[in-house]
């Protein structure tokens, strides 16, 4: 027989910021009302909003809220439970919204990933002892439930490391550089022309963001004190149409990869006692075809986590836009409004107390070993190549493949080189060392750009 659905109070919410992600959870919201109301056991109901520009036509109607002209009047508001903060910004008016709540007794849910991966430990902190909840899924893959992914359903295993495409604008770059051979600045116009890059995309193409989402999963995954600092983080700028057509010929397809490993001994997060020390890159790599990220295309996002006795678990899907963003941010407010009952006394926005997060120290790239993509653009004369492979042969690193191409100037004559090389397995502090004994030589026109090789 049926149960009927007898909900109980419900969940009251201040909505600040109506941008593209506030407006999308409004729009999520009303039309999923019964659903969520029945999955929930109690309904959402908006009680506040506010934003910037109150005239402002955000093609929904807010009549049915209330507006708050300052945004920190909602933390003591008595008609609300939990704030949701989607202004943006690591600092600023998010986080003094963030700390009024929290200290207001307000539950936090948030899609700011810059704020996260800058005060998301204090954060947390403040929320334990206030036993209030604070929830980010929004703030890494978007619509994706990683953090979900790993913190519920993979909270029995140690992970061995977690990795992944986390930039959809970089990955749109890099997808459609590959499927119309064209150059970088071309496809990055076309990128903003449809909405699928900032008018400034700095934050996205050097990699930026991608860093703060790798600094929120390296806490989830190994009870890692989020350090963003600590990231070694590359972007796609450099990258030219001549790279993706010899990562093509070589079996490879070029993606931004975010990757975490605890690196020296197996990390268990919760008990890493100090011997434990963390890797945290994001860069361009040179993907191989038969890996599942080679396959991720356009502006979706993927993370690769391994687990000691789940194996290797794969999410995927969209990683920005106003409906897969809002889809978290409610999916937080969903799970807060279930466990409204017993409290969040005990409860961890990380996978561990905020108190153990462990401040890992950064484990220093040159002790790795990988295969490396180099490339060079050199001066077309004599003994370029032989100086290229004496530096190399020099600091130890030994070459797999070597691929010249020449390139015609404006009026056809012969202009730069490309030379580009594959290593076999060695120590990453050996390709350092060679292009430092490069640096400065005429011979090369610009400077060398590296990416590692993703195992498969
Ligand atoms: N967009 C995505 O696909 C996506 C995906 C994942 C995570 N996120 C994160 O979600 C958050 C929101 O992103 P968004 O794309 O929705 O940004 P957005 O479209 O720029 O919206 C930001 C909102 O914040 C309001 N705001 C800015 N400064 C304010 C202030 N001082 N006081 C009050 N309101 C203020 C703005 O007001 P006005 O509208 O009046 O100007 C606007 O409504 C960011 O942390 C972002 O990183 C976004």
């Amino acid at each position: 027989m049926n149960q009927k659905f007898e909900p109980k109070p419900p969940l009251r919410i201040a909505l600040a910021g109506l941008g593209t992600v506030g407006a999308g959870v409004i729009r999520l919201i009303e039309t999923n009302a019964l659903l969520i109301a029945r999955r929930a056991g109690r309904r959402l109901v908006i009680t506040a909003i506010g934003a910037r520009d109150r005239a402002k036509d955000r093609g929904i109607d807010l009549s049915a809220y209330a507006w708050e002209d300052d945004i920190t009047a909602m933390t003591a508001r008595a008609d609300v439970d939990i704030v949701v903060e989607l202004v943006g910004g690591a600092d600023g008016p998010a986080l003094t919204l963030a700390r009024k709540a929290i200290a207001g007794g307000k539950g936090l849910v948030t899609a700011n990933k810059a704020m996260i991966a800058h005060h998301g430990r204090e954060l947390a902190a403040l929320a334990e002892a206030a036993g209030v909840p604070l929830r980010f899924e929004a703030a890494v893959a978007g619509g994706v439930p990683v953090i979900k992914g790993l913190r519920e359903g993979a909270a029995a295993n140690a992970l061995a490391r977690v990795y992944g495409i986390l930039n959809g604008t970089c990955n749109f770059i890099l997808s459609a550089m590959e499927e119309t051979g064209r150059d970088f600045t071309d496809v990055l116009a076309e990128a903003q022309a449809r909405g699928f890059a900032e008018a400034d995309p700095a934050f996205d193409i050097e990699g930026t963001d991608a860093a703060h989402k790798l600094a929120i999963l390296s806490a989830i995954a190994f009870g890692a004190a989020p350090d963003f600092a600590s990231v070694e983080t590359a972007g796609i700028s450099r990258i030219l149409a001549a790279d993706i057509a010899q990562a093509a010929a070589l079996g490879y397809v070029i993606r931004l990869i975010a990757m975490a490993e605890c690196d020296g001994a197996e990390c268990d997060g919760a008990d890493c006692d100090g011997d434990v020390s963390l890797f945290q890159r994001v860069q361009p790599h040179l993907v191989p075809l038969a890996h599942p990220l080679a396959h991720v295309k356009g502006a979706t996002n993927a993370v690769v986590a391994e687990g000691n006795f789940s194996g290797r678990l794969l999410f995927q899907g969209a990683g920005a836009g106003d409906g897969p963003t809002a889809s978290a941010v409610v999916a937080d407010l969903i799970d807060i409004a279930r466990g409204l009952d017993a409290g969040f006394e005990a409860d961890m926005a990380f996978s561990v107390p905020a108190a153990d997060l462990v401040a890992m120290p950064p484990a220093p790239s040159g002790h790795r070993t990988s295969r490396a993509y180099i490339r060079f653009i050199v001066a077309d004369r004599p003994g370029v190549l032989a100086e290229i492979t004496a530096a190399m042969r020099d600091a130890g690193v030994s070459i797999e493949s070597l691929i010249q191409k020449g390139q015609s100037g404006p009026d056809g004559e012969a202009a730069d080189v490309l030379v580009a090389m594959v290593t076999h397995d060695g120590p990453e502090a050996a390709v350092t060392h060679a292009l430092k004994l490069l640096e400065g030589s005429p011979s090369l026109a610009a400077a060398p750009l590296v990416m590692h090789i993703l195992g498969e």
